[in-house]
């Protein structure tokens, strides 16, 4: 059977064609590549020996987008990835962030109503939560004010997909994730963001190979033990497994209602220096890092109870901290081999 996984050259849709094919499936990418490289297809079929289709399109240009699938016509599920995703970068830029993110999904809903594909995929984000006022979050806890455009755009599109099932021949499952983190034990693929990363662990990583000279630590002064903020980081693979399942599950329609949501996460939260800490610790080596301000945008602590999509899904995430910062570290070495 054929997915359609938009954004899938990126961090979490390229972890997730891998785990596809290993499930059997055959997958088409779509990808705009403004913030991927077309060489992680390569990757891709590196590991798993096939080779996913792919289309670079910008899922803001629907005739471009109904063009596709006038001529993908064989196409069952979308796992849909495609979005700008920095908190910081979205409160510097939040039209580009509601544009992108909410047209986007407009535009892949419509096709999806046009060519009758029923089941959908979507990269959602514990972000949703706002800050939360009692910790660990779970799919009832409340959606409290976004805390940046990002986040906002995030809990648009979950009711523009749940107004949409209501009405259309389509269902859906909202993956609300915690931190994605790590890379693929091949180390030919992981997270590789374009310019100046956003992400903690890209920097850090950056900075401890010495692409940058210092990791900033954004802000000491939050409510937390060690005073820096606290997120519950997963590993991508372990992420990137659950959207296989979550798939299988609209395909099979043992889907229990039109549109569900999953937290996906570890259930363990992390502060940034017990971040720190761990990759001292596995790579034996002090890191060059300082406190500065907060970034604007950022909640202080969320982490998930993952219980339902535990116990719902039969999917529990493996990897602790440790392993995701070695395996993050493995691919940093890997790309500077490379470079
Ligand atoms: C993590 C922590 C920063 C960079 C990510 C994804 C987003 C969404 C949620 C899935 C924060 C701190 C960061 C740095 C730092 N994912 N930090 N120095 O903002 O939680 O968002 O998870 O839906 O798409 O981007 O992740 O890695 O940017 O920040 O101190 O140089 O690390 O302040 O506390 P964030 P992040």
């Amino acid at each position: 059977m054929k997915i359609l996984v938009t954004g899938g050259t990126g961090y979490i849709g390229s972890h997730t064609v891998v785990e596809l094919q290993n499930n059997g499936f055959e997958v088409v990418i779509m990808d705009n590549l403004s913030n991927s490289y077309i060489e992680v297809v390569d990757n891709i079929a590196k590991i798993t020996g096939i080779r996913p289709g792919f289309e670079k399109i910008d899922l803001t240009e629907k005739e471009k987008l109904d063009h596709f699938f006038n001529h993908h016509t064989d196409i069952v599920g979308v796992i849909h990835f495609a979005a700008l995703k920095a908190v910081g970068e979205s409160v510097d830029k939040p039209l580009d962030y509601y544009y992108n993110n909410i047209l986007s999904l407009i535009n892949i809903l419509s096709c999806m109503k046009k060519y009758r594909i029923s089941n959908i995929v979507f990269s959602s984000s514990c972000t949703v939560y706002g800050q939360p006022d009692e910790l660990p979050v779970n799919e009832e806890s409340p959606i409290k004010p976004a805390w940046s455009p990002y986040a906002h755009t995030k809990q648009i599109a979950e009711g523009i997909i749940d107004n949409t099932t209501n009405v259309e021949d389509i269902q859906g499952i909202l993956l609300r994730y915690s931190n994605p983190i790590g890379a693929h034990e091949s180390a030919l693929i992981g997270e590789l963001p374009i310019g100046i990363p956003n992400n903690l662990i890209p920097f850090l990583t950056q900075t401890a190979i010495g692409k940058r000279d210092i990791l900033k630590v954004f802000g000491k002064d939050y409510k937390t033990p060690d005073g820096t903020a606290i997120r519950d980081y997963i590993h991508v693979v372990d992420l990137a497994k659950a959207h296989v399942v979550a798939i299988d599950r609209l395909l099979n329609k043992t889907n229990k209602k039109k549109v569900e949501m999953f937290n996906l996460g570890t259930g363990n939260g992390y502060s940034v220096l017990e971040v720190i800490q761990s990759f001292e610790k596995i790579r034996g080596v002090k890191l060059n890092y300082k406190f500065v301000n907060r970034r604007a945008g950022d909640i202080e602590q969320v982490w998930a109870d993952t219980s339902y999509a535990n116990e719902e899904l039969g999917w529990k995430a493996e990897k602790d901290l440790d392993d995701m910062m070695l395996s993050a570290w493995n691919w940093e070495k890997e790309l500077a081999q490379n470079s």
